[in-house]
């Protein structure tokens, strides 16, 4: 195990396209994957309705941290401290899935390191893909940070068949980003944030998930071969 920490964070200023729900399945994959390691899931969204969802599975090697410590008084991010904690998480080997809520821009990912990973869900819907073109060419040519840019892989979610995956190939294509694999529709992954005491809708999306899950991780722990930037759009 290598004890460098990793940070996800999982963005688009789009709402609705699937943020919450593959980073909260991601997080209880990756926990139970890297099972000789802590995992912090931290919920920035001010509603915190994966924070409910997610309380009862804490314990000593899975915390959840509130949006409320990184907000400035004006609503805004406090990026400093944020880059603060996350930087101490890194060090001690945490693994860290950061959840964004819908309208952040690419300016609010200033916390994000070199070495960290940038996953941007999106539908192969028009408006989906839209929105996540501006928001992702705003954040490749934001050149702010000083550093290299983030690595970045598009999720496409929601998708129904191989036409579906070309249009987001097809919407992508000049973009230095990745493509990750499909996440398909399923009516399970809707049903994760009820409360429930017998956790059978959780445990049903996670077996629904789990090899796409397996994918995310050694994406995530994946070797330097596997993060080898693309000009192009590539498949990983
Ligand atoms: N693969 C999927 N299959 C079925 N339903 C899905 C899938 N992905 C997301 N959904 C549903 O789509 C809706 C939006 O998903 P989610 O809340 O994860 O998006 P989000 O990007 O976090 O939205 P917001 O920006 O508002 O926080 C939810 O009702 C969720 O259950
Ligand atoms: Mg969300």
């Amino acid at each position: 195990m290598s004890n460098v920490g990793r940070v996800c964070v999982f963005c688009n200023s789009k709402g609705g396209v699937g943020k919450s729900t593959i980073s909260f399945l991601g997080s209880l994959s990756l926990y139970m994957i890297e099972s000789d390691r802590q995992t912090t899931f931290v919920d920035l969204d001010s509603q915190a309705t994966s924070i409910t969802a997610l309380q009862k599975f804490t314990n000593s090697r899975f915390t959840i941290e509130t949006c409320h410590s990184y907000m400035l008084e004006n609503g805004q991010l406090n990026s400093g401290a944020l880059t603060q904690f996350l930087t101490g998480r890194r060090r001690n080997g945490y693994q860290v899935i950061v959840d964004m809520p819908a309208a952040s821009r690419p300016q609010d990912l200033l916390f994000v390191g070199e070495g960290d990973i940038v996953f941007i869900p999106t539908s192969a819907s028009d408006a989906d893909i839209a929105a996540t073109h501006t928001f992702l060419q705003t954040l490749l040519v934001d050149d702010r940070r000083g550093k290299a840019s983030p690595f970045v892989v598009v999720l496409p979610n929601m998708i129904d068949d191989a036409e579906d995956m070309q249009v987001i190939r097809r919407a992508f294509w000049d973009f230095p980003v990745f493509l990750g694999r499909p996440f398909s529709y399923n009516r399970d992954f809707r049903k994760i944030f009820r409360s429930r005491n017998d956790d059978a809708n959780i445990l049903k999306a996670l077996q629904a998930g789990s090899e796409y899950f397996t994918w995310m991780h050694s994406v995530i722990y994946g070797g330097a071969e596997s993060r080898i930037r693309s000009s192009r759009l590539s498949v990983i």
